[in-house]
């Protein structure tokens, strides 16, 4: 695996290989790489494209100084990771080299409509804003013909679908969307799961099974009660939730009642001590 920390450097490659017919796969992610990150590079790798990771934890998309502070660095073990997947390309830039003008950002740069303000977009300000900023550097460094996200983070997915679409970009790279890779014991994998004391640990899978019960009694239940229950329950098992609610899944428009013609997705997100934990589940 050859390590770009500049951009001329990693273009230069990138060109010869897109020159020689070869299409680019791209899995951007923030380093302290698990199972989780390395599926999609595997899926990018099986796909016969020549694979390309990022690893950059980037200043704008933290609403949180102390989350960023704490995120984990482990480039070390994450190339050890990457190279035994097949990855070909780890470009692992410099804040400098991603923001040479700064990092500043026009308020509401990328108008994202109502996935800026729900959910993640609600409980985290400007978080979306620095993921399309960030997404977007990269697409254009890269230029991949596919670009590998995970559903873990669905809202994400959905707010890189409509960059894509708002950019143009989207007749250039197709959005692949992963499915959540998951701890035997149901929790879905974190970068931030490592930051959780033992007891909490035991906990954090109270998260899925939740999910998976709002998944069972959707058809039979109020969805509201469903709603009220995994918050209590939540709660009572010591998280701080910050919303666990059913929404439609193409758009993330809450929903109160059952549809059967319509595709759900339960959404959730809490903390455990000082550590967020996001999750979901499709219907
Ligand atoms: P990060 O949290 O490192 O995640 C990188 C990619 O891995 C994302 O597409 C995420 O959805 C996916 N991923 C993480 N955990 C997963 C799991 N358990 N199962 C499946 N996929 C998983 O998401 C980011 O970084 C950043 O916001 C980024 C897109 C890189 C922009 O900075």
């Amino acid at each position: 695996m050859i390590v770009f920390k500049k951009i001329a450097s990693l273009q230069q490659h990138l060109q010869r290989i897109q020159q020689n017919g070869g299409s680019v796969g791209f899995v951007p992610t923030m380093g302290a790489l698990h199972q989780g990150h390395i599926q999609l590079t595997e899926r990018s790798i099986a796909e016969g494209q020549f694979t390309v990771c990022s690893i950059f934890v980037n200043p704008t998309q933290f609403n949180d100084k102390d989350d960023f502070a704490k995120y984990p660095i482990t480039v070390e073990n994450d190339i050890v990771q990457l190279e035994a997947a097949g990855v070909q390309a780890l470009f692992l830039p410099s804040v400098e080299e991603i923001y040479p003008n700064g990092t500043a950002l026009p308020e509401n740069a990328y108008p994202l409509g109502f996935l800026d303000q729900v959910f993640e977009a609600a409980h985290r300000p400007g978080h979306f804003q620095g993921v399309c900023q960030v997404v977007h550097r990269l697409l254009d460094i890269v230029q991949p013909d596919k670009l590998y996200m995970g559903q873990k983070d669905y809202q994400q997915c959905m707010v890189i679908r409509k960059l894509l679409d708002l950019t143009g970009l989207d007749t250039r790279t197709e959005l692949i969307i992963c499915p959540t890779m998951r701890e035997t014991d149901g929790l879905a994998m974190s970068s931030r799961n490592r930051r959780l004391p033992e007891t909490d640990r035991q906990v954090a899978p109270t998260i899925y099974e939740l999910l998976q019960y709002a998944r069972e009694k959707a058809g039979e239940l109020p969805l509201p009660e469903i709603e009220e229950y995994a918050l209590a329950q939540l709660t009572a098992a010591g998280f701080k939730p910050d919303y666990f609610a059913f929404a439609r899944a193409s758009d993330l428009q809450p929903v109160g009642r059952y549809e059967n013609d319509t595709k759900l997705i339960v959404v959730v997100a809490a903390f455990l001590g000082q550590v967020r934990l996001i999750d979901n589940i499709l219907l």
